[in-house]
């Protein structure tokens, strides 16, 4: 019989039984658990965007020229960063690529098999390096949001392949600089991964990437599905170390990994237009106020996050684990949050609670409370 890997349920299938209690209850069931974006898609795309994409041979695997060309525009607008187009590749979303990568690095240098990410993060870091068949090492983060690379030995990052950042966090909305881990991985020659998939949600500073600290062992990696409401496209891209982008692009082609040429055209234009993400980014900011007064009327802390989405709380004596806390919010206005030990064993007393619903409805249930 098997014995090997088995995959762990998937965690907000384990939200399931609060679900059905709030339904039960007869409260309107408002589900905050995944940072799903609930707002439609810029209206910039059209019906010509349609039939100009309708074809019928294959994408091309690591991007069109079109999608590269107004990403590499898009990080030179943004960021001040002049890329050519061979430290640019396409990703099917961002997951995909989290998820894979590790797997691509270990065969590529089989002698390393650590994969390093903040013990507060998204989860797929951790499922990724599982897949890859490498080592899992959660690294505390310091209070700035910085990685606290002093827990690192020597030994450890000889043994490294990649180090993820993730800024601004999910789930706890901090953003740092992750400038001394690149200068860590330059000594120990293993790669920085950053996923900056929320960069153009930030409040409390501009929006930045990795990559101001040069390309050199560094990947900065992007989404359209929360920049532009654009889960459903599953359009990504990674950038920076032209060695590096050969390789993943290369061993990529071979797996097929590659973004419908339609959803590829979309990306490109909605890469080319900002002012819808100037409007969402008010609208996050508007809703996580909301969230802040509601989950503070409940008797629970949190601060306003530096960026993305979500707001990440706890109950002031930090004595109720996430789960209870799930049930407790649940109960009392509906909305379903994501318990802490979703993100790493060392956050179990929190929960996380996601701006993804329209502003009328989170400003009915403060009302209410
Ligand atoms: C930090 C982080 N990275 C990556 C992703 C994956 O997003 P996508 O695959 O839609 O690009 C998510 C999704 O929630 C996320 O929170």
């Amino acid at each position: 019989m098997n014995s090997g890997f088995n995959p762990p349920p998937y965690p907000q299938d384990r939200l399931n039984e609060i679900r059905q209690a709030v339904i039960t209850s007869g409260l309107n069931l408002v589900d905050l658990s995944i940072g799903t974006p609930c707002d439609p898609v810029p209206e910039i795309l059209s019906i010509d965007h349609v039939e100009m994409a309708l074809s019928r041979g294959y994408p091309r695997a690591n991007g069109s020229d079109m999608l590269l060309g107004s990403a590499i525009s898009w990080i030179a607008g943004r960021f001040g960063i002049d890329l050519r187009q061979d430290e640019i590749a396409a990703c099917v979303g961002s997951k995909e690529f989290v998820a894979s990568v590790a797997q691509y690095l270990r065969l590529r240098t089989p002698h390393r098999s650590s994969v390093l990410f903040p013990s507060v993060s998204y989860p797929t870091y951790e499922m990724g390096a599982l897949l890859g068949g490498c080592k899992p090492i959660p690294v505390p983060v310091l209070p700035d949001g910085e990685l606290d690379i002093s827990t690192l030995t020597p030994d450890v990052l000889k043994d490294t392949l990649c180090i993820w950042l993730n800024s601004p966090a999910n789930p706890t909305g901090k953003i740092s600089s992750g400038r001394k881990v690149v200068e860590l991985a330059r000594k120990y020659n293993c790669l920085v991964i950053s996923d900056e998939c929320y960069t153009e949600f930030s409040y409390s500073t501009e929006p930045k990437t990795i990559l101001e600290f040069g390309t050199k062992n560094v990947l900065a990696l992007h989404s359209l599905s929360k920049r532009s409401n654009f889960a459903g496209g599953r359009v990504g891209f990674y950038a920076g170390d032209r060695e590096l982008v050969r390789y993943l692009s290369e061993v990529r082609k071979h797996a097929g990994l590659m973004i419908p040429g339609m959803m590829q055209m979309f990306g490109s234009v909605l890469l080319s237009d900002q002012s819808h993400v100037e409007k969402q980014r008010e609208i996050y900011r508007e809703r996580l106020d909301i969230l802040l007064t509601i989950i503070r009327k409940l008797g629970y802390v949190a601060d306003f996050p530096d960026g993305g989405f979500y707001i990440w709380l706890a109950d002031s004596a930090a004595k109720k684990n996430g789960f209870e806390i799930a049930r407790e919010v649940a109960m009392r206005t509906g909305i379903i949050g994501s318990p802490g030990e979703f993100y790493g064993k060392s956050s179990s007393q929190y929960l996380r609670i996601a701006a993804v619903t329209s502003t009328e409805t989170l400003a009915g249930i403060a009302a209410k409370l």
